[in-house]
């Protein structure tokens, strides 16, 4: 473990790296930007921990379990290295890496780097030296002005046909001020900031001309785009202006985003869905409670009332939209009747997928200090009867695709049978179907045969004959 033992002359050709990803859709995205950053420089990416000079696991804090999966993992991947002599170099990103920034080392004395989220773009500087050992430890958690915009490199470009990707994610803003009291977020994430419309606009129209159809606008809180940097304009809020702008992008067929705040729903936004078709009829309102007093515990800025209307006025203007939700059950006092009413607001408004999560309590948050923290028991019980609920409400979304026409853009082989292809409807659902190269990055009317689990199964419908 000392500078000269990992020298550049160690290595015959550049060290490879082996990133493993944990949480959102935001960490995944870091990761892509972070590897195509890092074979910029010349490294190479490899295709598993043990065979990496390089290992970061790019954590996420959202939950308690999160974190210990990313502790234990790290733990494994040094026994296994020591075992070896110790050559690898170590690190932490993301979200864990930025709220407990050294103490992690402290903790595992091997890991050589600690990242945290408005350094990600700093990685391969720091790597570099790290390998010629003119570091020996960096720990870099700071603030850095203008780091919303460092995460724009895409990976997957010039690889060949059937690779090349037809989706994409893209970062628009981050950091979240909702200060939602169980929520970690604003800590590791830090104050909202926003890209400039032009960056992004410029971004996906890169995307749009290597064939990418298909962009999602991501972020903390994604309906808070821009708020401080573009006055509303006819009623049309920044986010709105940002969508309209990829809107009219030649080649982009599909915008999603995600995620947003449910009070970010105004009726501008809902207007777009009625107005711009790609734009598709998918949206993730994450709920958290069913109960106007959890809510208000919460700090949501919402209540049951305004919810349903919200999804009263999305399927006003997009009858077939696909809803998404997030829960939390077991939030500190929830009783039983609090309980009730998300699943009473469940069966309301039958999502057709939810994320349920049992309350973690968070360091520093102000739900962490609430009086009736509940008992495992009663969080257990309570995510297996809403478990159920929901489970229950997803299959009948799908089986109510059977024998029906839905349009899907082709992303490539199943990852359950890559003799399959699979795509995804507008709504956000998974279709697998027999096909061939051809097919990829096309957008497809199936007709659908069966289900399988959150699966939809069919062929492709030869329209006028079918
Ligand atoms: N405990 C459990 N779930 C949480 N989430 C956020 N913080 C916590 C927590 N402390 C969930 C919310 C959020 C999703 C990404 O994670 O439902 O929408």
């Amino acid at each position: 473990m000392t500078g000269a033992i990992r020298s550049p002359a160690t290595f015959d050709t550049m060290p490879s790296v082996y990133i493993k990803t944990y949480g959102c859709q935001m960490n995944e995205r870091d990761s892509e930007a972070v590897s195509a950053q890092l074979l910029a420089r010349g490294y190479s990416l490899a295709a598993s921990e043990n065979q990496a000079d390089v290992v970061l696991l790019n954590t996420c804090s959202v939950r308690d379990m999160a974190e210990q999966k990313a502790l234990s993992k790290m733990q494994n991947v040094i026994g296994v290295d020591r075992k070896r002599g110790g050559r690898q170099i170590l690190g932490f990103l993301g979200c864990m890496a930025q709220s407990r920034g050294g103490e992690l080392i402290d903790q595992l004395p091997d890991v050589d780097l600690v990242l945290g989220t408005q350094k990600t773009h700093r990685t391969g500087e720091y790597l570099d030296a790290l390998l010629s050992g003119s570091r020996d430890k960096v720990v870099d958690t700071a603030e850095e002005t203008g780091s919303e915009s460092a995460i724009r490199e895409h990976l997957g470009h010039g690889i060949g046909n059937d690779s090349r990707p037809v989706t994409a994610f893209v970062s628009i803003m981050q950091g979240c001020n909702q200060h939602c009291t169980f929520c970690i977020v604003p800590s590791t994430r830090g104050e909202e900031r926003s890209r400039p419309m032009d960056d992004i606009v410029a971004e996906c129209r890169e995307l749009a001309a290597r064939g990418v159809r298909e962009i999602t606008l991501l972020g903390q809180i994604v309906t808070s785009y821009g708020r401080r940097m573009y006055p509303v304009q006819d009623g049309r809020s920044a986010f709105v202006q940002l969508i309209e702008a990829v809107h009219a992008i030649e080649g982009i067929d599909r915008i999603r985003f995600t995620s947003p705040h449910p009070k970010g729903y105004g009726d501008d936004l809902v207007e777009a869905y009625g107005r711009l078709p790609k734009l598709v009829e998918s949206a993730h309102l994450p709920v958290q409670s069913g109960s106007n007093r959890l809510l208000k515990l919460m700090h949501r800025g919402y209540t049951r009332e305004r919810f349903l209307e919200i999804i009263a006025k999305l399927r006003a203007v997009r009858p077939d939209i696909g809803l998404s939700t997030d829960i939390i059950v077991g939030f500190p006092g929830e009783t039983e009747e609090d309980f009730l009413e998300t699943l009473s607001l469940c069966q309301e408004i039958q999502f057709d997928q939810a994320f349920l999560f049992k309350y973690s309590r968070r360091r520093d948050t102000p739900a962490a200090a609430m009086p009736d923290q509940l008992a495992e028991e009663v969080i257990e019980d309570r995510h297996q009867r809403l478990l159920a609920e929901i489970n229950r409400m997803a299959m009948a979304k799908f089986e109510a695709h059977v024998g029906g026409l839905v349009e899907v853009l082709v992303e490539g082989p199943s990852h359950r049978n890559p003799a399959r292809y699979e795509g995804r409807t507008r709504t956000n659902k998974i279709a697998v179907f027999e096909g061939s190269p051809r097919h990829h990055g096309q957008i497809l009317n199936l007709r659908i045969e069966r289900v399988g689990s959150f699966t939809l199964y069919g062929n492709p419908a030869i329209l006028g004959l079918d």
